[in-house]
């Protein structure tokens, strides 16, 4: 079931009206469904049963404070990479007890807002960070909490630019260095071993990766254990995929399945964290824009619409498809066209060779644009990013507003000679 659908031969996010919508925000629309968000959140939190577990919703896949908040509530944990995203979770009343703090090029100053506001932990990804983490962490007499962040080399068989576990990548300490790095960290005094963490990649669309990876995982909790070291929780990552256009990624039952039946045969018992975003958000989120111009070049004919990639980079960056439609429930064209974005760019395609009917005027929504969509997005060609909406239900609530000139220059000023 969505939480967008067709009523009355036109498109509604939950109970309201894009029509309505595009008409009070304009466009392009960053639409978001809160009742998607929860039940996405609940399903993978249901999923784990009984067994002790915690969702770290990963921040950057949609850091609105509405959205973190809306989770927050639930009681969802946050994974973030920046301390920009630790203050998203603070300001929108997430807990640091419920923080995980991943990412290869942490600052000391990151570090620092981290163990001050007490995150749960800092996953690691070199000795180099270690080590920084012991500076930080002795600079300010306490103990660093510390999950060791493992490259298991898997491949999670999804886009290049979104493969994390492969031993090339820059991610993670690799299995064979990772023992090393561990008896390294045993003998920091102000850096406490609690956890592993392991993050493969995105968009997986098979529980295999997911199972392959935790293999790896599995065996060293062995080996650390041998060094005397007793782990608090395991934490898995995010990267399940979702459904953008025909795809059939496992449920959150079977995903999580998969994990707690692998756990059960090697008796482990620890607690398991997960770090999902764009299962969270993806399909909860869509973007509205409007057809400015229709034309042909040749045999190519092309729908020219008022989002481009500054708004939505996936289609560009990752040749991702999302599937667009008409807001006013139309037939099908006989014609194919490309849809493609206002930028200067031959890259901003949103979709090539549809099917879709396009007037000048006429809404299209792209749909599945809830996670890295906004937060991706950039004031490229100086365009002002999107507004952002809320909805529930009937209601509706402007969440982010347009930006405007002013904030596109804001902080730029004059060159003056001194
Ligand atoms: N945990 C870590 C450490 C991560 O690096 C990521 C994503 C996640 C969790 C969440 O992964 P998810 O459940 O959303 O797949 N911009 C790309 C995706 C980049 C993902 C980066 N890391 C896209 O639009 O597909």
């Amino acid at each position: 079931m969505s939480s967008f659908n067709y009523i009355d031969g036109e498109l509604h996010a939950e109970q309201v009206s894009l029509r309505q919508l595009a008409a009070q925000f304009g466009t392009p629309l960053y639409v978001y469904s809160r009742s998607e968000l929860e039940r996405q959140w609940r399903a993978m939190d249901e999923a784990f049963g009984d067994y002790p577990h915690q969702i770290y919703y990963a921040v950057k896949a949609n850091s609105n404070l509405a959205v973190l908040q809306v989770l927050a509530q639930l009681g969802s944990g946050f994974d973030i990479v920046s301390g920009g995203e630790l203050q998203r979770v603070l300001a929108a009343g997430g807990g640091a007890e419920k923080v995980v703090f991943s990412g290869v090029a942490k600052s000391e100053q990151e570090l620092e807002l981290a163990i001050r506001e007490g995150v749960h932990c800092i996953n690691a990804e070199s000795e180099a960070e270690l080590n920084r983490i012991q500076l930080v962490a002795s600079r300010l007499q306490t103990t660093a909490r510390v999950g060791l962040r493992i490259n298991p080399d898997v491949d999670p068989k999804t886009h290049p630019y979104i493969s994390t576990g492969m031993a090339e990548a820059k991610f993670g300490i690799n299995m064979q260095a990772a023992l090393a790095r561990c008896r390294t960290a045993v003998d920091l005094p102000n850096v406490e071993i609690i956890g592993i963490a392991c993050h493969i990649g995105s968009q997986i669309v098979t529980t295999t990766p997911f199972t392959e990876a935790l293999q790896c995982v599995l065996e060293f909790v062995d080996q650390m254990q041998d060094l005397g070291i007793s782990l608090q929780h395991l934490d898995l990552g995010g990267g399940l995929g979702i459904d953008y256009n025909g795809e059939s990624p496992p449920s959150a039952q079977q995903y999580v399945g998969a994990i707690l039946s692998c756990l059960h045969d090697r008796g482990v018992t620890l607690p398991v964290g997960i770090e999902p975003g764009r299962f969270i958000c993806a399909n909860a989120g869509l973007l509205l824009t409007q057809v400015e111009y229709l034309k042909s070049n040749g045999d190519k004919r092309f729908a020219v619409i008022d989002a481009g990639m500054n708004d939505l980079l996936r289609p560009a960056l990752y040749q991702a498809e999302h599937r667009i439609v008409n807001v006013i429930e139309s037939a099908p064209s006989q014609k194919c066209l490309d849809v493609v974005g206002p930028v200067c760019e031959s890259s901003d395609v949103m979709a090539r060779q549809c099917n879709i009917a396009a007037a000048p005027g006429d809404l299209l929504a792209i749909m599945s644009a809830g996670a890295y969509g906004f937060g991706m997005a950039s004031n490229y060609n100086s365009r002002p990013r999107a507004a952002e909406v809320m909805v529930q239900n009937d209601r509706s609530s402007l969440i982010r507003r347009r930006e405007s000139f002013e904030d596109l220059v804001r902080g730029e000023q004059f060159f003056e000679a001194d």
